[in-house]
């Protein structure tokens, strides 16, 4: 087999022979002939990076957010990474963080030498718990990273309160939240740094690309040069070419490097965000619906939403609760995939559970209230707005199947049984 050469689909299909009815991704387009126009257009042009579109899209982000300046950069990973580095930490400085995440959320603070401290999260909510966060704040910490988990923002009145507090900078990772709002404020303008991810599978897209929130001046100073290889015009230049075109700088101690964005993915970027609040609200109304469905159901809780904020519904995570009555959420998950044919995935690895955080001393047991989150009942079913109310039907029936099943049967047995059958299946045409 020809190497991949480190690709990865961004399908979740295993590759064993599973016949999916409701598989994790890919339920249709979401683009249109708007970004095929606009991605024309920058085609017959001839600026193609860091040029007007980029300029335009992050000026309707950052209106759109309700902040000074936005920052379009190349993925959300260098928009978390540039979020650190504006947070001038020194090697052994603590930044408290949540585990449940995605982990370019604190892999920047790694690389820089700083500490990384996990506070739990909320059971019903899955966001950092600012309880936790209280409890875990030293005279070293200089940060926080909140993430907005899944759908609604983090409890922002109390971690606001926390960080004034003690001086602590909060960096919002609203890669699952563009157009949230918690009391009218959008995510990624009530912390002092917010990072945005339109990876393919996020609530807007660019393919690959981020965005950087903020109202602070001297952030933009220093993500200008940051962004671009620590490229910085000269303050008093006579001539454009005198002294030099441009200077290099460090920035925090940091060199700078590219993390530009380009044009045809600025100009789809603009469309998907006037899209952005109808994907939002679609996404709620399916879910909601498929809430509907699956409400009533022995063993299966739907997600908890918060009053006081909007809910965008970037990740689908009703609540297995037969872990607790000796049903293994595993084999709710192998009887749901194998025998009824829809994919939930997890997330996430509570962080301090990955190779790069045990090597450096993390053990489990840390954040006790992520870990049975987690291990016991989380589960992420796919959810799209362009998912038919057929699909939807067809997973809650799945699940509620499921739930069924494993009761009636008892868990491993049952798990086994499934997975014994699909094995079966797929020998039997291997010997055709
Ligand atoms: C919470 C969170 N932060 C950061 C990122 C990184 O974004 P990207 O994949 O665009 O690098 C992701 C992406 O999945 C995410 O979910």
């Amino acid at each position: 087999m020809a190497k991949q050469q480190g690709s990865y689909a961004t399908s979740y299909d295993a590759g064993d022979g599973v016949k999916l009815k409701v598989p994790y991704s890919f339920f249709g387009s979401k683009f249109d002939g708007q970004e095929l126009n606009a991605i024309r257009e920058v085609l017959q042009g001839e600026t193609f990076t860091m040029g007007p579109q980029v300029q335009a899209f992050q000026k309707e982000f950052a209106a759109f957010c309700g902040t000074k300046y936005a920052f379009a950069v190349s993925n959300g990973t260098v928009a978390c990474a540039l979020a650190v580095d504006l947070l001038d930490l020194k090697p052994g400085d603590e930044v408290i963080t949540t585990p449940i995440t995605f982990i370019a959320t604190s892999i920047e603070l790694l690389r820089r030498g700083a500490v990384p401290v996990f506070a739990d999260v909320q059971y019903e909510t899955h966001n950092i718990d600012p309880a936790s966060i209280r409890q875990k704040v030293t005279k070293k910490t200089r940060a926080i990273v909140v993430v907005h988990y899944g759908t609604q923002m983090c409890d922002m009145d109390e971690i606001m309160a926390i960080a004034r507090e003690h001086k602590l900078l909060v960096v919002e990772d609203a890669a699952h939240t563009p157009g949230a709002t918690y009391k009218g404020k959008k995510a990624g303008s009530i912390g002092d740094i917010g990072c945005f991810s339109f990876h393919p599978l996020k609530n807007m897209t660019t393919f690959e690309g981020g965005m950087l929130t903020f109202s602070r001046d001297d952030f933009a100073d220093k993500i200008i040069p940051l962004r671009c290889i620590g490229l910085q015009s000269y303050k008093n230049q006579k001539d454009y070419w005198l002294p030099y075109h441009y200077d290099v700088v460090e920035v925090n101690g940091v060199l700078g490097n590219n993390y530009r964005m380009d044009e045809v993915r600025a100009a789809v970027g603009r469309i998907q965000l006037r899209k952005l609040d109808a994907f939002n609200a679609k996404r709620l109304e399916l879910t909601n619906y498929v809430n509907g469905r699956l409400a009533g159901t022995d063993g299966i809780a739907v997600p908890t939403w918060a009053p006081d904020r909007t809910q965008v519904c970037y990740l689908f995570n009703p609540r297995y609760k037969l872990h607790a009555r000796g049903f293994p959420k595993d084999d709710f998950l192998r009887i749901l995939y194998y025998e009824e044919g829809v994919q939930a995935i997890l997330h996430y690895l509570p962080n301090y559970l990955f190779s790069v955080y045990r090597e450096r001393g993390y053990k489990p047991g840390l954040c006790p209230v992520a870990e049975k989150v987690f291990f016991e009942e989380t589960m992420t079913l796919p959810m799209h707005p362009r998912f038919t109310h057929e699909q939807l039907d067809q997973m809650a029936d799945g699940i509620r199947n499921a739930a069924r099943k494993i009761q009636e049967r008892g868990g491993k047995a049952a798990a086994a049984k499934g997975k014994k059958r699909v094995e079966q299946k797929i020998a039997k045409k291997k010997a055709k």
